[in-house]
């Protein structure tokens, strides 16, 4: 049978003539060609490239996830793709290697003639960590301006717009905020949780009020450090208290929201709950990989240009640094970890609960 389709050349498909016509070196253009420039425009383009499959797939995960109800089979799906984004983060930070290659001295055979150009307007690592959910609050100020202000008025209008739509964290927080189970005729989670911490808080006391190896001013120390916690928890036990460290810029996640993360991360071993578990701890790596990867760009740029400025103007390596610090996004999953309990100190889950979240046999107690 003939095939509906016209034959299909791989060069046509791949636009490879545009793709392959699209390395200039300026040093060439200026008469005097350095070798290494070659590298640097192919490992940038080849990092632009990558940008965009990244961007691809967080799209798809926010329309995924913005669903309502969303389809369990499609929690999987976020999953895979976000996994996807983790491989190709590793193979971002393992690329600065190749570009390693190049020593600081090659680099500054065509470095002048890049001024003031700079990763710094890369749109799209600019609409990567705003898909993904970077608040414009919470960037570090680029020389006293706006971080957009070095992009053209067209890109610019791009971010500006790209930070009024839905980002991935806003996504997860609606997608968190609806989560079933948390509270039944028979089972209020935050109830049994807080007593829990309490029970646990009263033991950790005990333990150091009557341990006779620690001096009156060790104990004093722990015990201090124990109020410390215990004041961590409360947050979390108040919602009040949960809005005022919002306001003081400490938490992000909504009140609801952060009990479900911790619902979830808590009972992960529920059948139901494995999947959005592994949502949540694949966000995790995300934000995790995206900090690694600043902080090797961070240690490259030192190693290249030492602690001169960078061709966009900043004070290059210790801006960097500090970004790979400051531009969290997830770091509200991270901390969740503050709240974890002992499995053996979990609240027992009523058995129609035990039902709905998984496989539960009849002869099972309650
Ligand atoms: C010789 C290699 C490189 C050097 C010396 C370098 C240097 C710098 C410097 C100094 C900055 C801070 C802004 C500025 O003042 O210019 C910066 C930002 C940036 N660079 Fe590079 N870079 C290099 C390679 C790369 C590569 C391969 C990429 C991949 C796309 C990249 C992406 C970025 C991005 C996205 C930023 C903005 C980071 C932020 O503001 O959080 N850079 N770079």
């Amino acid at each position: 049978m003939e095939r509906p389709y016209p034959t299909l050349y791989y060069s046509d498909y791949l636009h490879l003539e545009t793709l392959l016509s699209s390395q200039h070196r300026k040093s060439e253009e200026y008469g005097a060609p350095a070798h290494d420039e070659m590298l640097f425009i192919i490992v940038h383009q080849a990092y632009e490239l990558w940008f965009k499959q990244i961007l691809f797939e967080i799209d798809s995960v926010i329309t995924l996830l913005s669903e309502d109800p969303v389809d369990e089979a499609q929690v999987g799906v976020c999953v895979t793709r976000l996994q996807r984004i983790t491989e190709i983060q590793n193979v971002l930070i393992d690329q600065l290697r190749i570009l390693e290659t190049m020593t600081p001295l090659d680099f500054l055979d065509f470095r002048d003639y890049l001024f003031p150009a700079s990763g710094f307007q890369s749109v799209q690592f600019r609409l990567l960590e705003i898909r993904l959910g970077l608040c414009p609050d919470d960037r570090l100020r680029y020389n006293h301006s706006a971080y957009h202000s070095r992009v053209t008025d067209e890109h610019r209008q791009l971010l500006i717009e790209a930070e009024e739509q839905q980002s991935l964290f806003d996504a997860l927080t609606n997608w968190l905020e609806r989560t079933p189970f948390l509270e039944s005729d028979s089972f209020r989670f935050w109830d049994s949780y807080r007593a829990a911490v309490h029970a646990m808080m009263a033991r950790d006391r005990s333990v150091i009020e009557n341990n006779p190896t620690l001096s009156a001013e060790d104990k004093k120390e722990q015990l201090r450090d124990l109020e410390a916690t215990i004041t961590h928890f409360e947050a979390i036990f108040n919602p009040a208290r949960h809005e005022e460290i919002c306001k003081e810029g400490k938490w992000r996640l909504t009140h609801k929201a952060t009990l479900a993360a911790l619902f979830i991360s808590l009972y992960r071993d529920q059948p139901i709950l494995a999947m959005p578990y592994r949502l949540i701890a694949v966000l995790v790596d995300v934000d995790e990989l995206m900090a690694t990867w600043r902080y090797r760009h961070a240690l490259m740029v030192h190693r290249m240009i030492g602690t001169k400025i960078g061709t966009g103007g900043s004070s290059g390596y210790h801006y960097l640094k500090s970004t790979a610090e400051r531009h969290r996004i997830f770091s509200d999953l991270t901390n969740l970890s503050t709240f974890l309990i002992p499995r053996a100190a979990l609240p027992a889950l009523p058995i129609a609960l035990r039902t709905r979240l998984g496989f539960v046999h009849n002869n099972q107690d309650a």
